[in-house]
């Protein structure tokens, strides 16, 4: 537990970088070790989620060199795993566990998977229903109900399936297209709603078999081979709190440098805009992935509304959004919601419980099978004592609301942000007004 006093700042300044991000962190690690070959993965998010996945892949049998104070990950395969000695520990990461259950399921021994509590409570099903239309044999095993976590992984022979999402998730979609690798036909994936497609890009240049067409991925098991260096951009899911920050307190001008702005990554900036968020996209180039430095200045913020299609492509941001919202001036409505209920913590419940105490305004509507929410802002927010509910995005927003409130807040415990961003409150040091 570390928690922290949180004074009003005098305004947010300078140049920041933010680390790599944690998606394509992940998905770099994972496909280097898949492939053929030596790859160096350069802006690597060194955090707990990250580095829960290297820890699996080094118990697969990965030779793995890690250089935090770099950033540098080296991965040398040969393309093949060996079976672990001891259950495979994903910590409270969901894309790790998720992810890897498809390529897990693809190899020829059994494996187990176990998380901390947190992660023990998070659906499983959802990337275990497609897997199993593939073949693959994933059985609940010690005290676990059926769905959740630890899950044991049998050895089988996979076939292509084509898989229309039911719930639009990245990690589904990612744990079928890796377990696709391992599939003798081909695989489809359709998405109704498109996610964050980092896993495709990263299989692009991995030289995977894959095509896609509107909503659709089609891929065919073949030899992926290492693009050799990866540069991995840093996280809008890390910037936006800053973007948030400079937008609200006054006196601000900040600059974030080589964030990737992916567009199925890009709804919160998208939405902030809209808000009146006076936001410049500079320098944007393309590596395979585009990135560019965002600059921010403090801006008058009014409601909105953001729509439940739009959810996929801002997911990890809502609860900063939120904040947003309880400070622009109107009513704002976010519409299709519920799928908070299910991430690190309900952060439904957790932002309710923290914005109330701000002062703000919010409520939470049932509609037909989805939960919107509703917040009146523009009043300003209190200072009070906030809770991270030890999830890391809930933890990262209420030192922004603290920041931009009147009066003096505290947060319980701050020490959750080493799952996304261990050194958040470092660099927001560099950007507050002394
Ligand atoms: C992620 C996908 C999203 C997101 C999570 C990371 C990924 O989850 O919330 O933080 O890396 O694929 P879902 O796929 O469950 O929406």
């Amino acid at each position: 537990m570390k928690t922290i006093k949180i004074a009003p700042a005098k305004g947010l300044r300078g140049v920041v970088r933010v680390p790599g991000d944690k998606s394509i962190s992940h998905r770099a690690a994972i496909l280097s070790a898949i492939a053929c070959g030596k790859t160096t993965i350069k802006n690597f998010l060194f955090s707990d989620d990250c580095l829960a996945t290297l820890g699996a892949l080094s118990a697969l049998g990965v030779r793995i060199s890690a250089d935090k104070k770099a950033a540098k990950v080296v991965i040398a395969s040969s393309g093949g795993f060996k079976k672990p000695r001891s259950l495979l520990f994903m910590k409270e990461s969901g894309t790790s566990a998720r992810v890897l259950l498809g390529l897990l399921s693809g190899q020829d021994f059994s494996t187990e998977l176990t998380a901390a509590p947190s992660l023990l409570r998070r659906p499983m099903q959802r990337v275990i229903e497609p897997l199993a239309l593939m073949g693959a044999r994933i059985k609940a095993s010690g005290k676990s109900k059926e769905g959740f976590l630890p899950l044991q992984v049998l050895p089988s022979r996979l076939h292509g399936i084509h898989w229309r999402q039911k719930i639009a998730s990245a990690q589904v979609k990612s744990a079928i297209l890796l377990a696709g690798l391992y599939a003798e036909g081909r695989t489809v994936v359709e998405e109704p709603q498109k996610t964050r497609d980092h896993t495709e890009r990263m299989l692009k240049i991995f030289g995977a078999d894959i095509k896609i067409k509107g909503g659709k991925i089609t891929l065919t098991a073949g030899v992926l081979r290492s693009p050799r260096n990866i540069f991995v951009p840093g996280d809008i899911s890390s910037a936006v709190f800053f973007i948030v920050a400079a937008l609200a307190v006054k006196n601000s001008r900040i600059l974030i440098k080589d964030v990737g702005i992916n567009p199925s990554r890009m709804g919160a900036v998208r939405v902030l805009k809209r808000m009146g968020g006076r936001i410049k996209i500079l320098r944007k180039r393309s590596i395979f992935e585009p990135i560019a430095d965002i600059e921010v200045q403090t801006s008058a913020l009014k409601a909105t509304t953001i729509k439940a299609h739009e959810i996929p492509c801002l997911i990890d941001e809502l609860p900063i959004l939120m904040v947003a919202a309880g400070i622009a001036r109107g009513r704002s409505v976010i519409e299709g919601v519920q799928e908070l209920r299910v991430k690190e913590t309900d952060r439904i419940a957790s932002m309710v419980s923290n914005l109330t105490k701000l002062g703000v305004n919010i409520k939470v509507r049932l509609l037909n099978k989805g939960e919107s929410i509703e917040i009146t802002g523009g009043d300003g927010l209190s200072g009070a004592d906030l809770l991270s509910f030890c999830d890391h995005r809930t933890a990262m927003s209420m030192v922004v609301a603290g920041l931009a409130a009147k009066g003096r807040s505290s947060l319980d415990d701050i020490s959750c942000v080493t799952k996304s961003f261990p050194d958040f409150l470092g660099v927001l040091k560099h950007l507050l007004v002394k």
